[in-house]
């Protein structure tokens, strides 16, 4: 693919998230986690981080676009499906492929802090935290990257590269 260039390979990105499901599990210690994957972007990083965290572990998944086509953000979040179970009492840990601007993110932990989590933290697979317009904690991070256009590994460009086993800059 000629507009793309590899930044993260496939060996970085398993190494790391072996890292990060230890550093995620010691945190919590023997408590039940639910892992709250943000779609779409985040299905593969939440398919290989809950099978490293080990541990009681349930999996929700919350449907959010806030990115219409093209490498820009809308700025404007969008959610196309909800939870399906309550998260009251328990531990949630929102699983991103990328925070970028921070404005999903912003938005998912208050949509979710009002429905009685015991707890409720940001892992992402990506940070960039150049790009950021609205401040939020990201807990867990995986990788902090430039302020570049990425896809693979989940992420997309016109939903296509989601299947790259790895991390690329695309460049127009
Ligand atoms: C991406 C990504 C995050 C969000 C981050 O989702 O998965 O949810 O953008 O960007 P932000 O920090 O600027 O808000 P996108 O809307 O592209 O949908 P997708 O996951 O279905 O590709």
């Amino acid at each position: 693919m000629s507009n793309t260039r590899v930044l993260i390979n496939e060996e970085a990105l398993q190494e790391r998230i072996a890292t990060l499901g230890r550093e995620i599990r010691s945190h919590y210690g023997d408590e039940p986690i639910t892992c709250i994957g943000v779609l779409k972007g985040s299905f593969i990083f939440l398919a290989d981080l809950v099978r490293v965290i080990g541990g009681d572990v349930r999996v929700e998944f919350l449907g959010v676009s806030s990115y219409h086509g093209g490498t820009r953000s809308t700025g404007v979040v969008r959610i196309t499906q909800d939870l399906k179970h309550p998260i009251d009492g328990q531990h949630c840990l929102i699983v991103e492929d990328i925070v970028d601007t921070g404005l999903t993110a912003d938005y998912l932990m208050r949509l979710l802090a009002v429905r009685g989590p015991r707890s409720l933290k940001i892992c992402s697979l990506l940070d960039k935290p150049g790009n950021r317009e609205i401040e939020v904690p990201v807990d867990f991070v995986g990788f902090t990257i430039p302020d570049e256009f990425v896809v693979g590994y989940g992420l997309d460009l016109n939903e296509l590269y989601r299947n790259l086993p790895h991390i690329s800059v695309y460049t127009p």
